[in-house]
Protein backbone atom coordinates (compact mmCIF):
# COMPACT_ATOMS: atom_id res chain seq x y z
CA UNK A 1 0.00 0.00 0.00
CA UNK A 2 1.42 3.18 -0.64
CA UNK A 3 1.41 6.36 1.71
CA UNK A 4 -2.13 8.05 0.06
CA UNK A 5 -4.00 5.17 0.42
CA UNK A 6 -2.34 4.13 4.37
CA UNK A 7 -3.01 7.63 5.71
CA UNK A 8 -6.83 7.11 3.74
CA UNK A 9 -7.41 4.29 5.40
CA UNK A 10 -6.25 5.12 8.86
CA UNK A 11 -7.57 8.71 8.68
CA UNK A 12 -10.01 8.40 6.28
CA UNK A 13 -8.60 11.93 4.76
CA UNK A 14 -6.47 12.44 1.69
CA UNK A 15 -3.22 14.01 2.52
CA UNK A 16 -2.70 17.69 1.92
CA UNK A 17 0.84 17.32 1.92
CA UNK A 18 3.24 14.16 1.63
CA UNK A 19 7.21 14.70 1.73
CA UNK A 20 9.57 12.85 0.92
CA UNK A 21 13.14 12.46 1.65
CA UNK A 22 16.10 10.24 0.74
CA UNK A 23 18.83 8.61 2.51
CA UNK A 24 22.32 8.25 1.95
CA UNK A 25 25.57 6.71 1.49
CA UNK A 26 28.82 8.73 1.51
CA UNK A 27 31.20 8.15 -1.23
CA UNK A 28 34.12 9.08 0.53
CA UNK A 29 35.07 11.40 3.83
CA UNK A 30 34.69 9.71 6.73
CA UNK A 31 34.45 11.38 10.07
CA UNK A 32 35.10 14.44 8.64
CA UNK A 33 31.83 16.39 8.94
CA UNK A 34 32.45 17.35 12.77
CA UNK A 35 35.98 17.83 12.07
CA UNK A 36 35.48 20.87 9.55
CA UNK A 37 36.52 18.60 6.19
CA UNK A 38 35.20 17.48 3.27
CA UNK A 39 32.62 14.57 2.45
CA UNK A 40 31.57 13.78 -0.51
CA UNK A 41 27.88 11.78 -0.25
CA UNK A 42 25.05 10.74 -2.54
CA UNK A 43 21.55 10.37 -1.99
CA UNK A 44 19.74 7.11 -2.88
CA UNK A 45 16.71 5.75 -4.14
CA UNK A 46 15.50 4.79 -0.80
CA UNK A 47 13.33 7.34 0.83
CA UNK A 48 11.43 7.97 4.45
CA UNK A 49 7.93 10.03 3.24
CA UNK A 50 5.21 12.00 5.64
CA UNK A 51 1.67 12.24 4.38
CA UNK A 52 0.13 15.02 6.50
CA UNK A 53 -3.58 16.56 6.51
CA UNK A 54 -4.60 19.21 8.81
CA UNK A 55 -6.99 19.05 12.15
CA UNK A 56 -9.11 22.02 13.75
CA UNK A 57 -7.03 21.06 17.09
CA UNK A 58 -3.85 20.99 18.70
CA UNK A 59 -3.23 17.32 18.57
CA UNK A 60 -0.89 15.41 16.42
CA UNK A 61 -1.57 11.64 15.94
CA UNK A 62 1.01 9.96 13.88
CA UNK A 63 0.67 6.66 12.29
CA UNK A 64 3.75 4.70 11.57
CA UNK A 65 3.55 2.27 8.26
CA UNK A 66 6.88 0.80 9.39
CA UNK A 67 6.01 -0.10 12.90
CA UNK A 68 2.50 -0.88 12.45
CA UNK A 69 2.20 1.47 15.84
CA UNK A 70 0.71 5.17 16.18
CA UNK A 71 1.17 7.65 18.57
CA UNK A 72 -0.43 11.20 19.87
CA UNK A 73 0.68 14.15 22.16
CA UNK A 74 -0.72 17.76 21.79
CA UNK A 75 1.62 20.65 20.42
CA UNK A 76 1.44 22.46 24.01
CA UNK A 77 3.52 19.44 25.38
CA UNK A 78 6.47 19.44 23.26
CA UNK A 79 8.79 18.33 26.14
CA UNK A 80 11.54 15.42 26.34
CA UNK A 81 9.00 11.96 27.87
CA UNK A 82 11.55 9.56 28.29
CA UNK A 83 8.74 6.69 27.63
CA UNK A 84 7.86 8.45 24.10
CA UNK A 85 9.62 5.32 21.91
CA UNK A 86 12.28 6.53 19.10
CA UNK A 87 10.55 7.02 16.46
CA UNK A 88 7.64 9.14 18.35
CA UNK A 89 10.88 11.21 19.79
CA UNK A 90 11.64 12.04 16.57
CA UNK A 91 8.26 13.20 15.25
CA UNK A 92 8.01 15.65 18.72
CA UNK A 93 11.71 16.80 18.30
CA UNK A 94 10.89 18.12 14.65
CA UNK A 95 7.69 19.97 16.28
CA UNK A 96 9.91 21.07 19.27
CA UNK A 97 12.59 22.85 16.75
CA UNK A 98 10.10 24.53 15.08
CA UNK A 99 8.26 25.76 17.82
CA UNK A 100 11.33 27.18 19.25
CA UNK A 101 12.47 29.27 16.02
CA UNK A 102 8.98 30.46 15.76
CA UNK A 103 7.03 28.37 12.93
CA UNK A 104 3.43 28.49 13.82
CA UNK A 105 2.56 24.75 15.00
CA UNK A 106 -1.15 23.49 14.09
CA UNK A 107 -2.32 20.23 14.77
CA UNK A 108 -2.33 17.72 12.25
CA UNK A 109 -3.02 14.31 11.18
CA UNK A 110 1.20 12.10 9.84
CA UNK A 111 1.63 9.03 8.49
CA UNK A 112 5.18 7.91 8.14
CA UNK A 113 6.12 5.22 5.84
CA UNK A 114 9.52 4.30 4.17
CA UNK A 115 11.98 1.98 2.96
CA UNK A 116 15.98 3.29 4.56
CA UNK A 117 16.38 0.00 6.32
CA UNK A 118 16.44 1.46 10.04
CA UNK A 119 19.65 0.81 12.03
CA UNK A 120 21.90 0.04 8.68
CA UNK A 121 23.61 3.06 8.54
CA UNK A 122 21.63 4.69 5.51
CA UNK A 123 20.56 7.81 7.42
CA UNK A 124 16.99 6.85 8.15
CA UNK A 125 16.46 9.43 10.65
CA UNK A 126 17.98 12.03 9.08
CA UNK A 127 15.55 10.73 6.12
CA UNK A 128 12.76 11.08 8.65
CA UNK A 129 13.59 14.08 10.49
CA UNK A 130 14.20 16.22 6.83
CA UNK A 131 11.03 14.75 5.81
CA UNK A 132 8.83 15.84 9.04
CA UNK A 133 10.30 19.29 9.27
CA UNK A 134 9.47 19.92 5.08
CA UNK A 135 5.75 18.64 5.67
CA UNK A 136 5.27 20.73 8.87
CA UNK A 137 6.68 23.73 7.26
CA UNK A 138 5.13 23.47 4.11
CA UNK A 139 1.64 23.24 5.81
CA UNK A 140 2.19 26.46 8.31
CA UNK A 141 3.07 28.15 4.54
CA UNK A 142 5.58 30.34 5.73
CA UNK A 143 8.67 31.54 3.69
CA UNK A 144 12.00 29.72 4.88
CA UNK A 145 15.39 29.20 3.65
CA UNK A 146 16.15 25.48 2.70
CA UNK A 147 19.62 25.84 4.06
CA UNK A 148 17.89 25.62 8.02
CA UNK A 149 16.56 22.39 7.54
CA UNK A 150 20.08 20.73 7.95
CA UNK A 151 20.46 22.72 10.93
CA UNK A 152 17.28 22.00 12.45
CA UNK A 153 17.13 18.36 11.55
CA UNK A 154 20.39 18.38 13.52
CA UNK A 155 19.48 20.19 16.03
CA UNK A 156 16.54 17.43 16.84
CA UNK A 157 19.08 14.40 16.96
CA UNK A 158 21.25 16.46 19.01
CA UNK A 159 19.36 18.52 21.49
CA UNK A 160 15.85 16.04 21.72
CA UNK A 161 17.25 12.94 20.85
CA UNK A 162 20.84 12.94 22.33
CA UNK A 163 23.02 11.97 19.44
CA UNK A 164 25.98 14.06 18.78
CA UNK A 165 26.58 13.62 15.19
CA UNK A 166 27.75 15.85 12.55
CA UNK A 167 25.65 18.05 9.93
CA UNK A 168 26.61 15.38 6.61
CA UNK A 169 23.36 13.26 6.46
CA UNK A 170 21.02 15.86 6.81
CA UNK A 171 23.03 18.50 3.85
CA UNK A 172 22.42 15.24 1.60
CA UNK A 173 19.29 14.40 2.01
CA UNK A 174 18.17 18.20 1.36
CA UNK A 175 20.64 19.02 -0.98
CA UNK A 176 20.88 15.70 -3.41
CA UNK A 177 21.14 15.99 -6.88
CA UNK A 178 20.03 13.15 -9.36
CA UNK A 179 23.21 11.63 -10.77
CA UNK A 180 25.31 14.01 -8.68
CA UNK A 181 27.67 13.66 -5.63
CA UNK A 182 27.47 16.69 -2.80
CA UNK A 183 30.69 18.24 -2.00
CA UNK A 184 30.33 19.68 1.14
CA UNK A 185 33.32 21.88 3.30
CA UNK A 186 32.07 21.62 6.84
CA UNK A 187 34.16 24.87 7.84
CA UNK A 188 32.05 26.83 5.30
CA UNK A 189 29.20 24.43 5.42
CA UNK A 190 29.38 25.44 1.39
CA UNK A 191 29.02 22.95 -1.18
CA UNK A 192 28.46 22.22 -5.03
CA UNK A 193 27.38 19.10 -7.08
CA UNK A 194 29.54 16.87 -9.03
CA UNK A 195 28.19 14.57 -11.75
CA UNK A 196 28.33 10.80 -10.18
CA UNK A 197 28.34 8.86 -13.70
CA UNK A 198 29.39 5.28 -13.74
CA UNK A 199 28.46 4.85 -17.15
CA UNK A 200 28.84 0.93 -17.49
CA UNK A 201 29.15 0.32 -13.47
CA UNK A 202 26.56 0.44 -10.52
CA UNK A 203 26.67 1.19 -7.09
CA UNK A 204 25.88 -1.63 -4.83
CA UNK A 205 25.29 -1.45 -1.05
CA UNK A 206 26.06 -4.59 1.05
CA UNK A 207 24.12 -4.41 4.10
CA UNK A 208 26.36 -6.65 6.91
CA UNK A 209 23.21 -6.50 8.85
CA UNK A 210 25.50 -6.60 11.77
CA UNK A 211 24.27 -4.87 15.06
CA UNK A 212 25.69 -1.61 15.26
CA UNK A 213 25.22 -1.37 19.39
CA UNK A 214 29.01 0.25 19.78
CA UNK A 215 28.34 2.65 17.07
CA UNK A 216 27.52 5.48 19.42
CA UNK A 217 29.46 5.34 22.25
CA UNK A 218 32.55 4.92 20.05
CA UNK A 219 31.14 7.71 18.39
CA UNK A 220 31.43 10.18 20.70
CA UNK A 221 35.13 8.52 22.09
CA UNK A 222 36.22 9.60 18.02
CA UNK A 223 34.74 13.01 18.37
CA UNK A 224 36.68 13.60 21.89
CA UNK A 225 39.89 11.77 20.62
CA UNK A 226 39.81 14.83 17.38
CA UNK A 227 39.14 17.50 19.79
CA UNK A 228 42.50 16.28 22.08
CA UNK A 229 44.43 16.15 18.96
CA UNK A 230 43.08 19.30 18.12
CA UNK A 231 44.32 21.34 20.89
CA UNK A 232 47.49 19.50 20.74
CA UNK A 233 48.34 20.69 17.21
CA UNK A 234 47.04 23.79 18.34
CA UNK A 235 49.26 24.43 20.81
CA UNK A 236 52.47 23.05 19.15
CA UNK A 237 51.45 25.39 15.55
CA UNK A 238 50.79 28.91 17.88
CA UNK A 239 47.11 28.89 16.59
CA UNK A 240 44.03 28.60 17.47
CA UNK A 241 42.58 26.56 14.66
CA UNK A 242 38.40 25.22 15.29
CA UNK A 243 38.73 22.38 13.12
CA UNK A 244 41.47 19.93 12.21
CA UNK A 245 40.66 20.29 9.03
CA UNK A 246 42.03 24.04 8.96
CA UNK A 247 45.38 22.51 9.58
CA UNK A 248 47.63 22.01 6.61
CA UNK A 249 49.52 19.29 5.58
CA UNK A 250 52.60 21.11 6.56
CA UNK A 251 51.53 22.05 9.95
CA UNK A 252 50.74 18.44 10.67
CA UNK A 253 53.45 17.09 9.32
CA UNK A 254 55.99 19.19 11.81
CA UNK A 255 53.57 18.85 15.13
CA UNK A 256 52.60 14.83 14.39
CA UNK A 257 55.25 13.57 17.08
CA UNK A 258 53.25 15.57 19.57
CA UNK A 259 50.60 13.70 19.35
CA UNK A 260 50.17 10.54 21.19
CA UNK A 261 48.78 7.39 20.42
CA UNK A 262 46.04 6.54 19.39
CA UNK A 263 45.10 10.38 18.76
CA UNK A 264 47.81 10.61 16.28
CA UNK A 265 46.21 7.89 14.23
CA UNK A 266 42.65 9.81 15.22
CA UNK A 267 44.19 12.80 13.40
CA UNK A 268 46.13 11.17 10.39
CA UNK A 269 43.15 9.75 9.59
CA UNK A 270 41.18 12.96 9.29
CA UNK A 271 44.14 14.81 7.60
CA UNK A 272 44.53 12.12 4.91
CA UNK A 273 40.73 11.62 4.43
CA UNK A 274 40.39 14.87 3.27
CA UNK A 275 42.84 14.66 0.55
CA UNK A 276 41.54 11.61 -0.36
CA UNK A 277 37.80 13.55 -1.05
CA UNK A 278 39.85 15.80 -2.94
CA UNK A 279 41.23 13.10 -5.12
CA UNK A 280 37.82 11.67 -5.38
CA UNK A 281 36.70 14.61 -6.66
CA UNK A 282 39.40 14.89 -9.07
CA UNK A 283 38.79 11.57 -10.27
CA UNK A 284 35.11 11.88 -11.05
CA UNK A 285 35.47 14.59 -13.12
CA UNK A 286 37.67 12.99 -15.35
CA UNK A 287 35.23 9.87 -15.48
CA UNK A 288 38.53 7.96 -13.60
CA UNK A 289 36.47 5.44 -11.78
CA UNK A 290 39.52 2.84 -11.40
CA UNK A 291 41.52 5.56 -9.14
CA UNK A 292 38.07 6.66 -7.50
CA UNK A 293 38.34 2.63 -6.56
CA UNK A 294 41.93 2.67 -5.09
CA UNK A 295 40.82 5.74 -3.00
CA UNK A 296 37.59 3.67 -1.55
CA UNK A 297 39.99 1.00 -1.01
CA UNK A 298 42.17 2.84 1.09
CA UNK A 299 39.76 4.94 2.93
CA UNK A 300 38.40 1.69 4.17
CA UNK A 301 42.01 0.87 5.73
CA UNK A 302 42.23 4.04 7.09
CA UNK A 303 39.03 3.47 8.50
CA UNK A 304 39.73 -0.20 9.74
CA UNK A 305 43.64 0.83 11.26
CA UNK A 306 43.69 4.69 11.73
CA UNK A 307 40.41 5.14 12.72
CA UNK A 308 39.02 2.06 14.20
CA UNK A 309 35.63 1.86 13.29
CA UNK A 310 35.01 -0.97 11.34
CA UNK A 311 34.29 -4.73 12.49
CA UNK A 312 35.03 -8.10 11.18
CA UNK A 313 31.53 -7.94 9.60
CA UNK A 314 32.39 -4.61 7.33
CA UNK A 315 36.04 -5.94 6.75
CA UNK A 316 34.39 -9.27 5.98
CA UNK A 317 32.35 -7.61 3.74
CA UNK A 318 35.31 -5.51 1.69
CA UNK A 319 37.72 -8.64 1.28
CA UNK A 320 35.06 -10.71 -0.16
CA UNK A 321 34.66 -8.08 -2.54
CA UNK A 322 37.66 -7.42 -3.22
CA UNK A 323 38.56 -11.00 -4.09
CA UNK A 324 35.72 -10.94 -6.09
CA UNK A 325 37.12 -7.84 -8.40
CA UNK A 326 35.04 -5.06 -7.48
CA UNK A 327 36.25 -1.73 -8.85
CA UNK A 328 36.13 -0.40 -4.86
CA UNK A 329 34.68 -0.73 -1.91
CA UNK A 330 34.73 0.30 1.35
CA UNK A 331 32.55 0.92 4.73
CA UNK A 332 30.53 3.70 4.46
CA UNK A 333 28.88 6.05 7.25
CA UNK A 334 29.86 6.11 11.20
CA UNK A 335 31.12 2.08 11.17
CA UNK A 336 30.86 -0.37 13.39
CA UNK A 337 28.15 -2.34 11.51
CA UNK A 338 26.17 -1.69 8.32
CA UNK A 339 26.84 -0.71 4.49
CA UNK A 340 29.74 -1.12 2.25
CA UNK A 341 29.81 0.52 -0.88
CA UNK A 342 30.50 -0.89 -4.24
CA UNK A 343 31.31 0.18 -7.48
CA UNK A 344 30.45 -2.78 -9.28
CA UNK A 345 30.85 -3.35 -13.58
CA UNK A 346 27.40 -4.23 -14.48
CA UNK A 347 27.76 -6.89 -16.13
CA UNK A 348 29.47 -8.69 -12.47
CA UNK A 349 26.38 -7.18 -10.54
CA UNK A 350 24.34 -10.52 -10.43
CA UNK A 351 27.80 -12.82 -9.74
CA UNK A 352 29.31 -10.11 -7.55
CA UNK A 353 25.84 -10.90 -5.19
CA UNK A 354 26.06 -14.15 -5.48
CA UNK A 355 29.86 -14.83 -4.67
CA UNK A 356 29.51 -12.01 -2.13
CA UNK A 357 26.51 -13.44 -0.23
CA UNK A 358 27.67 -17.12 0.07
CA UNK A 359 31.46 -16.01 1.17
CA UNK A 360 29.71 -13.77 3.59
CA UNK A 361 27.61 -15.81 5.05
CA UNK A 362 30.43 -18.59 5.38
CA UNK A 363 32.70 -16.15 7.44
CA UNK A 364 29.68 -15.04 9.30
CA UNK A 365 27.17 -16.71 9.45
CA UNK A 366 24.69 -14.02 8.63
CA UNK A 367 22.61 -12.87 5.32
CA UNK A 368 23.31 -9.94 4.24
CA UNK A 369 21.39 -7.48 2.12
CA UNK A 370 22.56 -6.16 -1.25
CA UNK A 371 20.75 -3.52 -3.38
CA UNK A 372 21.81 -1.54 -6.52
CA UNK A 373 20.97 1.60 -5.82
CA UNK A 374 19.98 5.00 -8.34
CA UNK A 375 21.66 8.87 -6.59
CA UNK A 376 18.01 10.65 -6.81
CA UNK A 377 17.66 14.21 -5.70
CA UNK A 378 16.96 15.38 -2.56
CA UNK A 379 14.20 15.95 -0.12
CA UNK A 380 10.91 17.02 -1.44
CA UNK A 381 7.03 17.76 -1.35
CA UNK A 382 5.40 15.13 -3.55
C1 LIG B 1 27.23 9.44 10.95
C2 LIG B 1 26.96 10.88 11.36
C3 LIG B 1 27.56 11.84 10.34
C4 LIG B 1 29.03 11.52 10.07
C5 LIG B 1 29.22 10.04 9.79
C6 LIG B 1 30.67 9.64 9.72
O1 LIG B 1 26.54 9.15 9.75
O2 LIG B 1 25.58 11.11 11.46
O3 LIG B 1 27.39 13.16 10.80
O4 LIG B 1 29.83 11.95 11.14
O5 LIG B 1 28.61 9.23 10.78
O6 LIG B 1 31.26 10.21 8.60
Amino acid sequence: MDIVDLHKKIYDKIPRFISQSPGRVNIIGEHTDYNGGYALPVAIDRYIEIALSPRNDSLVRIYSGNFKKEGEFSISDLGITQDDELWLKYVKGAFWVLEDVGIPLYGVDLTILGNVPVGAGLSSSAALTVSLLLAIISYAGVLYDKKLIPLYAQRIENEYIGVNCGLMDQIISVFGKKNNALFIDFKTLNFSHIPFELGDKSLIIFNTKASRSLASSAYNERRTECEKGLDILNKCIGKEYKYLGEISLEEFESCKDKLPTPINKRVTHVINENMRVKKACEYLEKKNLVGLGEILFSAHDSLANLYKVSSYELDTAVNVAKNFGVIGARMTGAGFGGCTINIVKKEDVEDFSIYTRREYQKKTGINPEIYKVEVVDGAHIL
